[in-house]
């Protein structure tokens, strides 16, 4: 029987929620694909911040290096900034393992409304694969003259040319295996290094997939054609910063965050990759039992797949799917009236129905 070590990180707000959600699916499945998922759960994020003043212990990374791969929920209190808690936990952990590819699918599922009109479903079907470690991300910067009058603020930006490449490399490989066609995403207009880099890098790795069908587009024509004509998209490429924006786009145009799974990957084989979903810990709704459940319970599928086990991936993937065509026990967020315990359990009964086929 394989055996995969998981590092849980439940995390904060709705994370805490939608991970125990997520698991409860991910128990089942492997259980009838007759794998073991072993975790380690780490409480760490917000409440371990309040009694010891850092998000995680000095070895976290050192803990997690041992996992498989990392299962989190999501980062952020509304009584700590922001950036101490996402500097202390996420974005340390995307760095570390070099998890450079972040891969954000946008499909239009089967009973899910999208709030552009004329798109039914199966229209869309993007991924967009974010570079995850440098770009608008990199730690670079400092304050001059802090908390003056004077004060300056920089926060730099850092393209390297290997960083740049290996991105735009892996989205021809991936758009090799779906439509043939891939658009960069681009700010050279007015960013003249960084972007300029990137598009001379995607113009020069072109020449090596002279079969993919190539575009470039500035990013404020992008967020716009992602509402004006999302059908035209298939794999979608960008930096750090705007790809994170733009899978934000995506996740509405689709159904909203509740639904938006995504995975931050590595390729070293001693690094665990990460999986997240695309939302944070909401604390609008947090603890109120309300969260839609399925980014986490989509993102869990991807795990599957990374680990190599596509059979359970794709039952959950069904369960799902089956659960969004019925439109029974939905959650709010997706025009429902149920709460996230019982979308959970719809799916785990529809993942047992379909198994027992
Ligand atoms: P958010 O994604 O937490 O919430 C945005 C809106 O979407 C809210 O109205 C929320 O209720 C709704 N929403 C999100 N996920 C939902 C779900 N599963 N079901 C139903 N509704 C859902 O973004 P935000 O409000 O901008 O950020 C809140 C905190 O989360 C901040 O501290 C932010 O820094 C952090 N954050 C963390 C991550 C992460 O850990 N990966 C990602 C994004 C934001
Ligand atoms: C995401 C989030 C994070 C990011 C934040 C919380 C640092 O918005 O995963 O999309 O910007 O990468
Ligand atoms: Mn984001």
């Amino acid at each position: 029987m394989n055996n995969y070590n998981i590092a849980v990180i439940p995390g904060d707000g709705i994370g805490i929620e939608v991970v125990d959600s997520a698991l409860k699916v991910l128990d089942k499945v492997s259980n009838n694909n007759n794998f073991k998922l072993n975790y380690s759960f780490y409480d760490w994020g917000s409440n371990y911040y309040f009694k010891n003043k850092l998000m995680m212990p000095e070895d976290g990374l050192d803990l997690l290096s041992k996992s498989d791969a990392i299962f989190l929920g999501a980062i952020g209190h509304p009584d700590i900034q922001d950036h101490l808690t996402l500097n202390g936990l996420l974005l340390p952990i995307r760095r570390k393992f070099d998890q450079y590819v972040c891969i954000r699918p946008s499909v239009l599922f089967p009973g899910v409304s999208s709030p552009l009109k004329n798109v039914k479903e199966g229209d869309i079907d993007i991924v967009v694969v974010r570079e995850n470690t440098e770009g608008e991300y990199a730690n670079v910067g400092g304050f001059q003259y802090h908390e003056t009058n004077d004060e300056i603020a920089l926060q730099t930006a850092v393209f390297t040319r290997k960083g740049t490449e290996r991105i735009i490399r892996y989205s021809f490989e991936l758009a090799k295996q779906r439509s043939k066609k891939l658009t960069s995403i681009t700010k050279s207009n007015a960013q003249g290094y960084s972007m300029v880099l990137w598009d001379r890098v995607f113009e020069e790795v072109s020449k090596d997939y002279p079969e993919i069908e190539t575009s470039s587009l500035l990013i404020d024509a992008a967020c716009m054609d992602f509402i004006r004509k999302p059908k035209d998209f298939d794999v979608v490429v960008a930096s750090n910063l705007f790809g994170d924006i733009l899978t934000d786009i995506g996740a509405m145009i689709t159904g909203g965050l509740g639904l938006a799974s995504s995975g931050n990957i590595s390729f070293d084989d001693k690094n665990p990759s990460m999986f997240e979903p695309t939302h944070g810990s909401a604390p609008d709704i947090a603890g109120k039992n309300l969260a839609n459940p399925i980014a986490q319970i989509l993102t869990g599928a991807m795990m599957l797949s990374h680990l190599g086990e596509d059979n359970a991936a794709n039952e959950v993937r069904e369960s799902v799917i089956e659960t969004l065509k019925n439109g029974n026990n939905l959650t709010s967020d997706i025009g429902g009236n149920s709460k996230t315990d019982e979308c959970t359990n719809e799916i785990l009964n529809n993942l047992w129905t379909l198994t027992k086929n």
